[in-house]
């Protein structure tokens, strides 16, 4: 396993209380593979991504428990040192806003090509012909006039591109994309996401890709974790999680997401809302809002129950798994 994250738990201490926003999750991605990370709003999709790349702000944030292994090591125990060392080269990240993620004082030229300078040690002018060749390769239209330009000068879909490039530069095992394309207009979007999926084939990269497009997660991840309060509530092979979900959330998501297959009926969204990180609900998180809700999800928390009725790799953290993969 390229990276696998086993039982992280972050809280954040705020004037309100302690927020448990990462409750003991579990993922894993091999290399070449993509996972789709998908939740509501809150569900610490985005913290357990930042607690992986050593981002977490820290305070208020803190991580209680849990490991991290990247290539069987424990990045959580090594010293910023190293960390930084393996950032960028090994584990790149992307995020939703490139204007904030991108030097507004320097030119794209000089942000790819410090990539190349710093960790590879070369010339400047090696380093710039790498970085025009970047852009290209992430179809930036006159990549050697535009390496010139600053970041304001491009356009939001063209901005992503660059973040791309900048996380693809030293050729990482594995990246995280946050939400990559959610600031972006629908059809830019596809662009953008087709790219990121044509390079994560090409150079094998293990890709965790955090996302609220369920439109995006069928056509380009393998597998799929779906978070609630701070917990992987299911995970399964993409197909197998479409076909029949094993977690009445899961099954809430999809039908909130109108398919062609589904004409007419009417959109089943999940009622309620997620529930408050300093107070989260006893036994079966999701109970409140759940459904299948029986007197035993009140009490009892349920474990990622190893969904063996499918050949596939596949956990579903509902005491009524069964009931649910029949619908
Ligand atoms: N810096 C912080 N200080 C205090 N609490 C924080 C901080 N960052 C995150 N949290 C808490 O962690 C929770 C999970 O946040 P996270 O950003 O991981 O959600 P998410 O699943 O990525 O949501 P979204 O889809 O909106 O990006 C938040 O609801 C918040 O309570
Ligand atoms: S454990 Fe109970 S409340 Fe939780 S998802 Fe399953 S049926 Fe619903
Ligand atoms: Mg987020």
């Amino acid at each position: 396993m390229l990276l696998e994250v086993r039982d992280l738990h972050v809280e954040f201490h705020t004037r309100d209380g302690v927020a448990h926003a990462v409750n003991g999750v579990d993922y894993g991605v091999e290399a070449g593979e993509t996972l789709a990370v998908l939740g509501e709003s809150g569900s610490g999709k985005s913290v357990t991504a930042q607690a992986i790349m050593g981002i977490l702000d820290m305070p208020p944030g803190r991580i209680t428990a849990g490991e991290v292994l990247f290539k069987g090591q424990d990045l959580l125990k090594l010293k910023e040192k190293d960390r930084r060392r393996i950032r960028g080269a090994e584990l790149a990240m992307i995020f939703q806003d490139a204007l904030s993620a991108l030097n507004p004082v320097l030119t794209v030229g000089d942000q790819l090509g410090e990539m190349f300078t710093v960790h590879r040690g070369m010339s400047r002018r090696d380093a710039r012909a790498r970085a025009v060749e970047l852009m290209d390769r992430v179809r930036i239209p006159g990549a050697k006039e535009r390496a010139g330009q600053y970041p304001h000068q491009f356009s939001g879909g063209m901005r992503q591109r660059i973040m791309i490039a900048m996380a693809m530069a030293l050729e990482p095992a594995l990246i995280i994309a946050d939400e990559p394309t959610t600031a972006l207009d629908v059809t830019v979007q596809a662009q953008v996401m087709d790219l990121l999926a044509e390079l994560q084939r090409e150079y094998r990269m293990g890709l965790v890709l955090i996302t609220h497009d369920l439109g995006v997660v069928a056509d380009v991840a393998d597998r799929i974790a779906v978070m609630y309060a701070g917990r992987i509530v299911e995970s399964a092979p993409v197909h197998d999680l479409y076909k029949a979900p094993a977690h009445p959330y899961t099954r809430g998501l999809l039908n909130s997401v109108p398919r062609l297959d589904r004409k007419g009926r009417e959109l089943d969204a999940i009622k309620g809302l997620p529930p408050s990180l300093l107070h989260i609900p006893s036994g079966c998180p999701f109970h409140p809002r759940c459904p299948m809700v029986q007197d035993v999800c009140r009490t009892d928390v349920p474990p990622l129950y190893d969904v063996t009725e499918s050949d596939a790799d596949r956990g579903s953290a509902c005491h009524f798994w069964r009931e649910c993969l029949r619908g």
